[in-house]
């Protein structure tokens, strides 16, 4: 490798709102049991907001700490992306709040919205920035209120069990790199197919309604929430992980023993298992918060890297593999010398 431009991840921080919902606390509001949740899907708590916080108030924190994190002035950065499907309002995107909140102003803020991918996707594009030399330094957060948006009755049961609120954030740097032995994001990999788009979606609000944007009939068919269909979701997330892994090795020429710790979006403890199972990964390679946290989208990854950081786990120079699923349905992948 002769020299050149990459992105390297010099930050991460993550925030969660303070108020913890126990599966026991869900089944005071709805016919489930901690069983059935921990057995299905691993869960056993996650964090929900307080009424008046928004999704760009969880983005500030989690911004905030990677700054930090990283030691870089906030006045330094670049462009702002941020990762999420539950913007602050319809529009304008949740970057422009945040950015007002950050005391910064005429950067680019950028909302982007692939759902569980969207932190691969928000990544890859900050990546594109930098390697291009146009950007130096990027803020990329994935942010999520999921709580205010839920079903909270048994009628919605096999969705808000999975859902919690939070918010993680990197810094990427411009860095010029040897070998691929330098720190460095080494590839992403984005894919799509939206024939999958109503097995995971939430309606309305929607322009394609005929009768408007949102209506007391659509408020009625519940169609303001989320609305799954686990069965496809399970088959296609384990099957379209694990190409996402497989495809970010092929690229880098390395196997999977050469790989130090895999991120995967948490969805579903299960799925993990599964898509580590296939591939032939030894359990305590990958890196799951599933148990504490539930499904937080867009953060899950940069949430779990703030972790594992924090805890030890993820030290200077390992191989990193990241593989995520979602509503669009998108997945997608990345391979990162941290
Ligand atoms: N508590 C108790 N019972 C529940 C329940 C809950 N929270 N949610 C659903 N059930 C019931 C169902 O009503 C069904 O009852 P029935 O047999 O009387 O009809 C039964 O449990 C089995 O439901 P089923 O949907 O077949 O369970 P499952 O084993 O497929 O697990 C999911 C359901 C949602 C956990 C699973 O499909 C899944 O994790 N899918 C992927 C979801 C996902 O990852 N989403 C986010 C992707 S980014």
């Amino acid at each position: 490798m002769t020299v050149a431009i990459r992105s390297r991840v010099t930050g991460v921080g993550g925030f969660v709102p303070p108020r913890i919902v126990t599966n026991d606390d869900l089944a005071e509001l709805m016919d489930t049991s901690d069983e059935w949740i921990v057995e299905r899907t691993g869960i056993r708590r996650r964090h929900w907001v307080d009424p008046e916080t928004s999704t760009s108030d969880l983005a500030l924190e989690a911004a905030n700490a990677a700054l930090i994190s990283a030691s870089v002035d906030k006045e330094d950065i670049d462009m702002l992306i941020v990762a999420t499907l539950s913007s602050d309002h319809f529009f304008p995107g949740t970057a422009c709040f945040l950015q007002t909140k950050m005391g910064i102003s005429e950067i680019p803020a950028l909302d982007i919205r692939q759902q569980c991918t969207g932190f691969i996707y928000a990544t890859s594009i900050a990546d594109q920035f930098i390697r291009t030399g146009m950007y130096q330094k990027v803020l990329v957060i994935g942010a999520e209120i999921h709580s205010k948006g839920l079903d909270i009755s048994t009628e919605g049961r096999d969705v808000t069990i999975l859902f919690g609120d939070g918010a993680g954030a990197v810094v990427l740097e411009s860095t010029e790199v040897d070998t691929a032995e330098d720190p460095q994001i080494l590839s992403t990999h984005l894919h799509a197919d939206g024939s999958g788009a109503t097995d995971l979606w939430l309606p309305s609000p929607g322009m394609a309604f005929p009768d408007g944007l949102v209506t007391h009939e659509h408020l009625d068919r519940g169609d303001q929430y989320p609305q799954m269909n686990g069965r496809a979701v399970y088959v296609n997330a384990v099957k379209r992980m694990s190409e996402g892994i497989q495809d970010a090795l092929a690229t880098n020429e390395v196997s999977l023993d050469d790989v130090d710790l895999f991120f995967f979006h948490q969805a579903n403890l299960r799925i993990n298992e599964a898509v580590a199972q296939r591939l032939g990964i030894p359990p305590e390679k990958v890196y799951n918060t599933i148990h504490k946290y539930g499904n937080t989208t867009a953060a899950t990854i940069p949430l779990g890297m703030r972790d594992a950081v924090d805890d030890g786990t993820l030290q200077p120079g390992m191989l990193v593999a990241c593989g995520a699923f979602g509503s669009g349905f998108t997945w997608g992948s990345m391979l990162i010398r941290w």
